[in-house]
């Protein structure tokens, strides 16, 4: 049996934890393959909130293995925090979790360096989660990264534990004037908590290829969004990881080819937390009640969500990208009441005027340009559709639906080129609806 991809298709905070909880009910294994805990997916269930940051989200089904591939970077003060308040609620999460031993581990002094890095650019800042996320994949890249595995094997954690600390207090002291890090106790509690994860430790590849070996079901959780992708997204200002489809492959341990159908997360509208350009932003107070109609304030630090339109260019390009097969529209509800829905369908470059220089004419971008264009120099270009004022939280089928909502979706579904699998009209488990084109099911 192939396996399934959940990925999202904006900045994050689609909805991806309410839809990959929706979908772990038909699932053997739930595999996390990028991120770390910048992440914040929230799950709702008969009316109880769990935020999950790195533990996947099938851990609230029974008979799931959830597993944090060897892609996802991993502080273990935090996940031992999160699974004591998923066990403190009951949830038996040592026989659902696994943690793969490649994952690079998050110290404190990735957090230390991600808040100097940040402090460094000024007004360049990225506006990260401060959660050490972008030194952790750093130092994987350069080699001198810690794995949970090493971890388990003392005098080699020890020695390298070592190195990095010199070379990082040696940063953090002569090129940022800052308090180094103290050694002493790093080494004994990183061991401790190492210990405390022991039983969960795998080889996380083996044990998704062994499971699709079994025929079982396996789904592939996306974080973050293709659009804060480290390659496809708006650079700088994205994460450091790879965030699409793409990622499974390398962030987990199995081959591309077993991935047979991929799904996208998208709101109906856009949202970004952080700095960087997003085009369709709303900066007046028809944002304001965006985003108090959406309850838009991250999962993770706690700060408001930019809101704005959808952006139909954007999701277009992610789309493709990923090469998606259905769409999973979520916060329709929280449309209801805005008059009229704009949606940016091209992009236009305004013509530019330099000192002295002949004005050059204003472009019309139809796709979204990648890295050829800055995206803080494009302005969209709208669409109006008719809103709808009626309450859809309650709603359960498609042809329940306003005829307005109906005609957006629809239009969304043309101007993306995928069909949509489903629309979401409440942060509730059951506040899903069957969408009005998707052929096949969730397994290919
Ligand atoms: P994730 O990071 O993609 O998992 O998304 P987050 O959990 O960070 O943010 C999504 C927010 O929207 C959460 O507060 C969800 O409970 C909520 N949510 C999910 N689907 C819907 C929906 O269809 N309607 C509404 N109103 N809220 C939703
Ligand atoms: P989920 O999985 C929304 C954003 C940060 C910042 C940028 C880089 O809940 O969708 P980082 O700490 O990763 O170096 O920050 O990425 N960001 C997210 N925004 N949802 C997320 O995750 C995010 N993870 C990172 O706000 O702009
Ligand atoms: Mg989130």
């Amino acid at each position: 049996m192939p396996a399934t991809a959940v990925v999202g298709l904006q900045w994050g905070d689609e909805g991806k934890g309410k839809v990959i909880d929706s979908f772990a009910a038909e699932a053997d294994v739930v595999a996390r393959y990028a991120g770390g805990n910048n992440a914040g997916h929230t799950v709702i269930v008969g009316g109880e909130k769990y935020v999950l940051h790195l533990i996947p989200g099938g851990i609230l089904h029974e008979g799931t293995v959830n597993l944090i591939g060897r892609g996802v970077v991993v502080s273990l003060e935090h996940l031992l925090y999160e699974m004591e308040g998923l066990e403190a609620r009951g949830v038996p999460v040592r026989e659902r979790l696994r943690l793969d031993a490649g994952c690079h581990v998050i110290f404190p002094y990735h957090r230390h360096l991600d808040r100097l890095l940040e402090r460094w650019r000024g007004s360049g800042r990225i506006g990260t989660t401060g959660r050490g996320i972008g030194p952790a994949y750093a130092d994987r890249v350069a080699r001198t990264g810690i794995r949970v595995g090493d971890l388990l094997q003392p005098a080699l954690f020890e020695s390298r534990l070592r190195a990095a600390l010199a070379e990082k207090n040696a940063i953090i002291a002569r090129v940022y004037e800052d308090d180094p890090e103290p050694a002493d106790r790093l080494y004994e509690e990183s061991r401790q908590q190492a210990e405390r994860l022991r039983e969960l430790i795998v080889d996380g590849g083996a044990l998704v290829r062994r499971a699709l070996a079994r025929s079982e079901r396996v789904l592939f959780e996306g974080a973050q969004g293709s659009l804060l992708d480290l390659d496809a997204g708006t650079y700088p200002y994205v994460t450091s990881s790879w965030t699409g489809v793409w990622g499974i492959a390398g962030g987990i341990g199995v081959a591309p080819r077993c991935i047979g159908r991929a799904f996208a997360v998208s709101k109906a509208y856009a949202t970004r937390v952080g700095e960087g350009p997003m085009p369709t932003e709303i900066t007046d107070e028809v944002g304001d009640r965006l985003r108090e109609a959406g309850n838009e304030y991250g999962a993770t630090t706690g700060r408001p969500r930019r809101c704005g339109w959808f952006d139909a260019v954007a999701a277009r390009y992610a789309a493709e990208l990923n090469g998606i097969d259905g769409l999973v529209l979520t916060n329709l509800d929280v449309l209801s009441g805005f008059h009229p829905l704009p949606v940016a369908v091209a992009y236009r470059v305004p013509a530019e005027v330099p000192a002295g220089g002949p004005a050059s004419g204003a472009e019309l971008l139809p796709e979204f340009p990648g890295a050829r264009l800055d995206l803080g120099r494009v302005e969209p270009v709208y669409e109006e559709l008719e809103g709808w004022d009626e309450d859809l939280t309650g709603v359960r089928s498609w042809k329940d639906l306003p005829g307005p909502a109906r005609a957006y979706v629809g239009f969304l579904e043309e101007r993306i080129g995928v069909p949509v699998l489903k629309v979401s009209v409440g942060p509730g488990r059951d506040q899903m609806i069957d969408g009005p084109s998707f052929a096949g099911g969730l397994w290919a």
